[in-house]
């Protein structure tokens, strides 16, 4: 090695000892002749003196170096003179009084430093990467990644899991997302289909009688993104046969507790509380509720039904629902502005309006309908437990919308409020899913999770009589409101696989060409079995307490799937498009501005 130490060993029992230290430059002060280096690597920083009776040519190279050089200092650590000590750093009692300094490489003047306090945009840090990993916080992510993943690792192998790769050129793996395709050289107009997941060859291993698989999977969905979503990211998926729910979400709930102890040094209370999707969408309007603070939905529509209120009467009357949450206290904080805010963010979510109403000290309702409540004015009050200086947000629609618009409030009244502690974890299952929800453009039958999700034994029957009424054996882990794993048990016998398949509206014919090997294997002796995939950057998302996927993931990719540092996607040369037999059709013009 070039160091005899890094840059975050050295303490003050090493006093009197030589040290050779390699790093970069984090800060230069040039203190009366008296040169102080920061130097920084991986394990910390480090003080490195060079004063007056360093030899000459030590002062000269210290002199020169920039920011960002790479250099080697040899010296002696000594003890920082008394008032000098940094106690917020933990070399912070020594520095380190050097005899040699070496330039290893310079570097240009550096776009952003590193080490400064005032960074720019997240686009020139993107194009810029690898400086902003050199960023102690950015360091602090990815060291915080690698322990949860070994966490993962020693966790399924302990309980006896295998860990097998799966192709990343494949065929398509439908988890409701578009495919990222890779054409064929030897095949013109044949593709291959980057996974979704590794749903399909995970229940093959267990077909072939692996009985406990596990892998580290990266997953290539070409989705809208979002804070928490990448096109390309990463999955602890996981297989057990002859399995039930029960069985999966006992392993898993294992590995939350050893996560959260040895992370964060948590104690997480077994088993994990558990929440029906039918209550999910009741109370908070989500699947993936937030459960670090109230404001619960309350259902009005039965007394709506009564009112004279026409936008209450009508939803009522129309199958629809009336809705609402009561947000303690605020009715005195919230001004004109922050409740036609507030309007503006249901209507957003799809709502046609919010009903905002007021109670007053007096025990009145204020507010733009207040009046129109008429009888049914202290019974909402009741109904809502609503009382002086409360505030109550209500929506009359569909039920989907009155979820959409309600939980979007919820999500930024929780936040807004400071209504939890931020660093508080909250583990909870969603489960008993519907199968099958209504897709919006096709209006036929879509998946909840995807085609190989078993229904409830109880609903087999009803299937194709009552898709609706069909509930999964499905689960979904969520942390503070954030999806951070879901899984199923599956279909493991081919009649009820052709079913659900001829349910989605794929013809046996279609069925036979994209999963006929899938039919075929489940008619060649397949295990009852079962499993889940946890989304790993949202797991260290969530433990390192971050607010975007893309500050855990080395190389991310931004908001409209690209990569600012090398510039992908990227045309590529004709020759190799002739090559793969691909013909690109130039792109749509776009709309001229005023036009
Ligand atoms: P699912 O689609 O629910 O299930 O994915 C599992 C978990 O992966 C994470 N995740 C994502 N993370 C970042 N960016 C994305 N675009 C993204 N999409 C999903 C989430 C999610 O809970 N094959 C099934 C699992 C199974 O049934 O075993 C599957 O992929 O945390
Ligand atoms: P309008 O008569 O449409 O002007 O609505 C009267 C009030 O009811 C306004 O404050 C609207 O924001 C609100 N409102 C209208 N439609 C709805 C709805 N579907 N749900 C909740 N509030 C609504």
């Amino acid at each position: 090695m070039l160091r005899s130490h890094t840059c975050g060993e050295l303490r003050s029992s090493h006093i009197g000892s030589s040290a050779d230290l390699c790093g970069w430059v984090d800060r230069v002060r040039d203190h009366k002749g008296v040169i102080f280096v920061d130097l920084r690597d991986r394990w910390g920083k480090t003080q490195v003196v060079i004063g007056p009776e360093s030899p000459p040519e030590a002062l000269a190279a210290a002199r020169a170096v920039r920011p960002e050089w790479v250099i080697r200092a040899r010296g002696t650590v000594g003890a920082r003179p008394a008032g000098t000590t940094n106690p917020k750093l933990a070399t912070g009692e020594i520095e380190v009084v050097a005899r040699a300094v070496e330039v290893l490489n310079e570097a240009e003047t550096p776009v952003f430093q590193p080490g400064a306090t005032d960074l720019p945009g997240e686009e020139v840090r993107l194009a810029h990467r690898w400086l902003d990993l050199r960023r102690p916080q950015m360091q602090d992510n990815l060291f915080l990644r690698s322990r949860i993943v070994k966490i993962m690792r020693d966790h399924f192998d302990e309980l006896g899991f295998i860990d097998v790769e799966t192709p990343m050129l494949g065929k398509s793996t439908p988890e409701g997302a578009r495919d990222y395709l890779v054409p064929s050289r030897l095949d013109h107009g044949s593709f291959f289909a980057l996974p979704q997941s590794p749903q399909l060859y995970k229940q093959l291993l267990m077909m072939a009688g692996f009985d406990r698989y596990v892998q580290v999977a990266k997953c290539f969905r070409d989705e809208d993104l979002r804070a928490d979503r990448q096109p390309e990211f990463t999955q602890l998926d996981v297989e057990m046969s002859f399995v039930e729910a029960d069985d999966v979400m006992g392993v898993i709930e294992g590995l939350v507790q050893r996560t959260a102890r040895e992370i964060l040094g948590l104690d997480v209370p077994l088993p994990l509380p558990r929440l029906s999707w039918d209550e999910c969408m009741e109370r908070f309007g989500h699947d993936a509720p937030d459960l670090r603070y109230g404001l619960e939905i309350i259902d009005l529509t039965a007394l709506a039904a009564e009112s004279d209120f026409r936008v209450f009467r009508a939803a009522a009357e129309g199958g629809g629902r009336v809705r609402g949450i009561r947000v303690p206290g605020v009715a005195g904080k919230f001004s004109r502005k922050d409740l036609d805010e507030l309007t503006a963010v249901a209507t957003e979510a799809g709502a046609k309006g919010l009903v905002w109403l007021k109670v007053e000290t007096d025990g009145a309702w204020t507010g733009p309908v207040a009046k129109n409540l008429g009888a049914i004015a202290d019974r909402l009050k009741a109904a809502l437990a609503c009382g002086p200086g409360d505030l109550a947000l209500i929506v009359a629609d569909s039920f989907d919308v009155t979820c959409k618009a309600l939980h979007t409030l919820r999500k930024r009244l929780g936040a807004q409020l400071g209504l939890y502690d931020p660093n508080a974890m909250h583990f909870s299952w969603v489960v008993d899913f519907p199968m099958f929800a209504k897709d919006a453009e096709s209006g036929g039958w879509a998946s909840m999770h995807h085609p190989f999700t078993a229904p409830r034994p109880a609903d087999v029957g009803r299937l194709e009589s009552d898709p609706a009424a069909c509930r999964a054996v499905a689960y979904d882990l969520v942390i503070n409101g954030s999806e951070a794993g879901g899984g199923t048990i599956r279909i493991h016998d081919g009649a009820t696989q052709e079913k659900v398949f001829a349910l989605l509206g794929i013809t046996a014919e279609v069925a036979r060409e994209r999963f006929g090997f899938l039919l075929d294997a489940l008619r060649s002796g397949a295990p009852p079995h079962g499993g889940i995939a946890l989304g790993i950057d949202r797991w260290v998302m969530l433990f390192g307490k971050l607010d975007s996927i893309r500050d855990v993931i080395a190389f991310p990719k931004t908001q409209k799937a690209s990569d600012l540092m090398t510039g992908a996607p990227a045309p590529v040369e004709t020759r190799q498009l002739v090559e793969l037999g691909v013909r690109v059709v130039a792109p749509p013009p776009k709309p001229v501005a005023g036009g």
